[in-house]
């Protein structure tokens, strides 16, 4: 007898069981403990050499401790081909499903198991994601996927491919609704590619995790390429190349935490409030040292970093996409203990200017706000959008396209801050008045313009060109007059020009008035986003 039986059949009031109960509550256990096992202790091993936790360990450091409730353990697959009525029917069938709570918060939860058949689908192993995703929608709370699989049961043919079928429409019907995230915890194809990759946001293990439609022996066999999986479709590859990846981390259990870290700044659904949590960061009180952030020579960079955690609660900032088109930084903060979302040009990457990749990441990321309900704070630095063919045939115009219309198509309530460079067409797409930005502000140091001196002074003033003197009394005439936040502020598009040093508690003060926001736009099916 194993000692969580024995423990079962002393009841928790120190009474005992008659003995035919004493035998059912012990066949349970057993049962239990079976299905624990999962692909057998040899597979747990190998899943743990391997640098891997198996399916209820990394349930175990996500949830509250004790949290968990789980569904369908004695789910068997229904499969005969293949000599698959033959073989093994291991209860739970390649996925631990359930809900529990991350700090006291409901989530929904699916752990592929790597020990049964890799993890892959199968029609009874689907059913049972659909029922964690049709109850997530239903209660409206998060869902998070862990995925260590191989993709769509091979055996089992098209019932495998229609059960992904069901899990992918129920990703659709939940997008917008619930926020749903995806780690990837080991090797994962088909399916268990696909379906990630229409959830809110993806992260990824170094070294032990993999992403491909097919892996490399299928591409060896098509396409004569010889690739390993981590060039093919590793963490590294994800989070700067393709940037299917948000975010990677270095194993198992930093990814966890960091998931629960997440959830802690995810609001419940759509109609719920963002969380709210204690502050201990007064934000009446001044940094000093942003008065002196941005340099003096307008072409020299520095860290947005250093604004956006000097302006968030104690300095705690979730970064999306920390890797990719660092030009621009996505990622949630708090302000007096309520989400934000932060969208900021980086002068220390390319100047900060607005290129194909980092259109698409702001985008992607002011959508996940808006549909969330998740005021955007902005900042902007930026000298416009890069040009060459490189960018145009890339798509420039439409990737472009995508932040604006992401920006003018948000209701949440917008702060924007222009701290330096706001220029050209980059101008109107950061969060402007013009795209309904609800308060903008300006640091004193702000140039709001078409382009810079330099540019302009050569276009307007060309019949000058050979006359450096001519050229640097124009180059000036042209820098007081605009290169400065006061012709936008004559206007009313900077509702104010504030001290740098005030960020935090002009932004907090803003925050709080908006609170009560209210904003809709006309009805319509839904918009047509230049894909
Ligand atoms: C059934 C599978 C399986 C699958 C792995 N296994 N994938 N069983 N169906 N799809 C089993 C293996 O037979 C093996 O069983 C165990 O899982 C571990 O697999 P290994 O290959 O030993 O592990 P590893 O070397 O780490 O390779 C992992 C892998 C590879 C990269 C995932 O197994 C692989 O390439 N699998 C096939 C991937 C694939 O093409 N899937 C179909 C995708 S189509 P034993 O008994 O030996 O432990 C799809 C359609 C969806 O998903 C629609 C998309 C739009």
């Amino acid at each position: 007898m194993t000692a969580a039986a024995l423990v079962l059949i002393t009841r928790p009031d120190g009474t005992q069981p008659d003995r035919q109960m004493k035998h059912i509550l012990e066949a349970l256990e057993q049962r239990r403990q079976g299905a624990r096992l999962g692909g057998g202790q040899g597979r747990i091993d190998a899943q743990h050499k391997r640098g891997k936790l198996t399916a209820r360990e990394r349930i175990g450091l996500l949830l509250d401790k004790g949290s968990f409730e789980e569904f369908d353990m004695f789910v068997q697959h229904r499969c005969a081909d293949f000599g698959m009525d033959k073989g093994e029917k291991i209860p739970g069938d390649g996925v631990v499903t359930g809900w529990g709570t991350v700090n006291g918060r409901t989530v929904f939860v699916f752990a592929k198991d790597f020990t049964v058949f890799g993890g892959s689908l199968s029609e009874t192993h689907a059913q049972k994601i659909t029922k964690i995703q049709d109850m997530a929608l239903k209660n409206r709370a998060p869902i998070i996927g862990l995925f260590d699989a191989g993709g769509a049961r091979i055996q089992e043919g098209v019932a495998a491919l229609g059960g992904y079928g069901e899990v992918f429409q129920r990703n659709v019907l939940a997008s917008g609704v619930i926020p749903q995230i995806s780690v990837i915890m080991g090797p994962c194809a088909g399916g268990d590619v696909y379906s990630p990759a229409m959830t809110d946001f993806i992260f990824m293990v170094r070294d032990t995790s993999y992403m491909f439609v097919t892996g490399p022996d299928v591409v060896k066999t098509v396409t004569n390429e010889t690739v390993t999986a981590e060039e093919l479709g590793g963490a590294s590859v994800h989070t700067t190349k393709s940037s299917i990846a948000d975010r990677a981390y270095d194993n198992d259990v930093e990814a966890l935490l960091q998931m629960r870290r997440l959830i802690d700044f995810l609001p419940a659904s759509n109609t719920d409030e963002v969380p709210e949590w204690p502050s201990f960061q007064d934000s009446d009180s001044a940094d000093m040292s942003l008065d002196t952030l941005v340099p003096d020579n307008p072409n020299k960079p520095y860290d947005i970093k250093e604004l956006i955690l000097k302006t968030v609660d104690e300095g705690d900032f979730f970064e999306i996409q920390e890797a990719h088109a660092r030009n621009i930084v996505t990622g949630f903060g708090r302000i007096e203990g309520r989400t934000v979302g932060v969208v900021a040009n980086q002068p220390m990457v390319l100047a900060g200017v607005l290129d194909a990749d980092a259109s698409r990441k702001a985008a992607r990321f002011v959508r996940f706000c808006d549909c969330f309900n998740i005021p955007i704070v902005t900042f902007v630095d930026v000298p416009g959008f890069l040009p060459g063919t490189a960018q145009e045939y890339g798509g420039l115009i439409k990737h472009g396209a995508k932040l604006l219309f992401a920006y003018a198509e948000a209701t949440v309530p917008k702060v924007t801050v222009i701290t330096r460079k706001a220029f050209g067409g980059a101008y109107d797409v950061m969060a402007s008045k013009h795209l309904r930005g609800d308060i903008n502000l300006a640091w004193p140091t702000a140039q709001i313009a078409v382009m810079g001196a330099k540019g302009a002074v050569e276009i307007i003033f060309r019949q000058d060109i050979a006359n450096p003197a001519k050229i640097a009394e124009r180059t000036k005439e042209y820098e007081d007059r605009f290169l400065s936040p006061f012709v936008a502020a004559e206007r009313g598009y900077i509702d104010e020009v504030i001290m740098p040093h005030s960020t935090r508690r002009r932004v907090a003060r803003v925050l709080a008035m908006l609170r009560n926001k209210e904003l809709e736009n006309p009805w319509k099916k839904h918009d047509n986003i230049p894909l």
